[in-house]
């Protein structure tokens, strides 16, 4: 339990928890999340922004009660992902006079997913303004990062921005108030990979938006509180943009070592040319470095044996997610083996039906790769090499 002070009004109430590996039972968590709850005093109404994960319910509980808190006019929901609304039907029993301030569509989604009922909500529009009487919060109706109803919560008199999810770290912080993001840069980018990068075009939208406002502190619903907003305003930027880097993404799997010879043969002339590559062994690799790794790189290559005339199902996965997360990869390869007969090419081409991506020459090749399958991996590696030359990337 730990309260933390961000200015005269406004305090950090919520939870970390250290030792939660897995979100969504899908996203590896390898350091950890918090669910940042933010209690604002005005001289006459006090808000709560957002609530944490139902587990961590008794721990919000006593961190308001630790500041002295009797009453709470306003929870704020910026969005209705459970980590953050969970305990939204406890404190509302604890606060029985507290109305949740939301969006409509926000509402809709806590009456349907949490039971909450109509006349506990106050709903507001985009730009819409409440007093807490000497402090005010204005609401930024921002969709898409990452659920059809998010949106922002401006207190105008600290400057500070609550965003939720968006600009939120994935990890358990021991220093709460950061002015670099040098040490979170990894959590960030894990962040923004796995749950901001579909919305790419949404992100940057709000971005820009957000120039109108004048911004001194970011506090988002996940890790580190911003004292200086450029670092991760900037790397979302990045993020987002259209560039992609001199980098070929390579998942893989192998069970007779036929398509782990393809890979270890494509990454080394791949490196000859001057292209970074990254391999992972589908068996074990954390999703979450995958993810990361698709943020910036040019080339997606995936690399499968046969299995039931079918891609390994481990390259399934890899590729449904890589799919799904949209990542902005122009260019994309498809090597495998097979033992007697494979739809390998057509069942992973069916796969990334969201990737506006040109396939590359795919290498398929029948059992141990031989002098031709080399040199077809040869002739993928210079056909990449031409690709990102001609993308200005080396
Ligand atoms: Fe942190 Fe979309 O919930």
């Amino acid at each position: 339990m730990a309260t933390y002070k961000i200015t005269n009004s406004t305090y950090f109430v919520g939870a970390i928890d250290w030792h939660r590996r897995l979100f969504d039972s899908l996203i590896p968590l390898p350091e950890g999340t918090s669910y940042n709850s933010y209690l604002i005093r005005g001289s006459e109404k006090t808000a709560l922004v957002e609530s944490v994960d139902p587990s961590k319910y008794d721990e919000l509980v006593a961190n308001l009660e630790s500041l002295g808190v009797e009453q709470i006019d306003y929870i704020i929901s910026n969005h209705a992902e459970q980590d953050h609304s969970g305990s939204l039907p406890n404190l509302l029993d604890r606060y029985p006079q507290a109305k949740v301030v939301t969006n409509a569509k926000c509402k809709g989604l806590l009456e349907e997913h949490l039971g909450i009922e109509g006349d506990k909500f106050i709903t507001v529009g985009d730009e819409e303004t409440i007093s807490l009487g000497d402090k005010h919060l204005k609401f930024i109706i921002a969709p898409w990062v990452h659920w059809p109803e998010t949106m922002f919560t401006y207190l105008v008199e600290d400057k500070i921005l609550f965003p939720c999810d968006f600009l939120g770290s994935h990890l358990a912080p021991s220093q709460l108030l950061v002015e670099s993001i040098d040490e979170f840069y990894e959590g960030a980018k894990r962040y923004y990979a796995e749950i901001m990068m579909p919305f790419r075009t949404s992100v940057l939208k709000h971005l820009d938006r957000l120039k109108d406002y004048e911004i001194s502190i970011i506090a988002p619903s996940h890790g580190p509180v911003h004292l200086n907003p450029k670092p991760i305003m900037d790397a979302y930027r990045k993020w987002a943009s259209d560039e992609v880097e001199n980098e070929v993404v390579l998942p893989f799997v192998s069970m007779h070592g036929s398509t782990a010879k393809m890979v270890e043969y494509l990454t080394e002339r791949l490196i000859e040319r001057g292209i970074r590559v990254k391999p992972f062994d589908l068996v074990g690799t954390d999703i979450g470095k995958l993810a990361m790794a698709l943020v910036d790189a040019a080339t997606l290559v995936v690399a499968a044996p046969t299995v039931l005339v079918g891609p390994h199902p481990l390259a399934v996965y890899a590729t449904y997610l890589a799919n799904a997360l949209r990542p902005k990869i122009r260019f994309l390869g498809i090597i495998g083996s097979y033992g007697w007969g494979s739809k390998m090419l057509d069942d992973l081409k069916g796969l990334v039906t969201n990737l506006k991506v040109e396939l590359l020459p795919a290498v398929i090749v029948r059992g141990y790769p031989k002098d031709d399958d080399l040199k077809a991996l040869e002739n993928l590696a210079d056909e990449i090499l031409s690709k990102h030359k001609q993308l200005n990337l080396l």
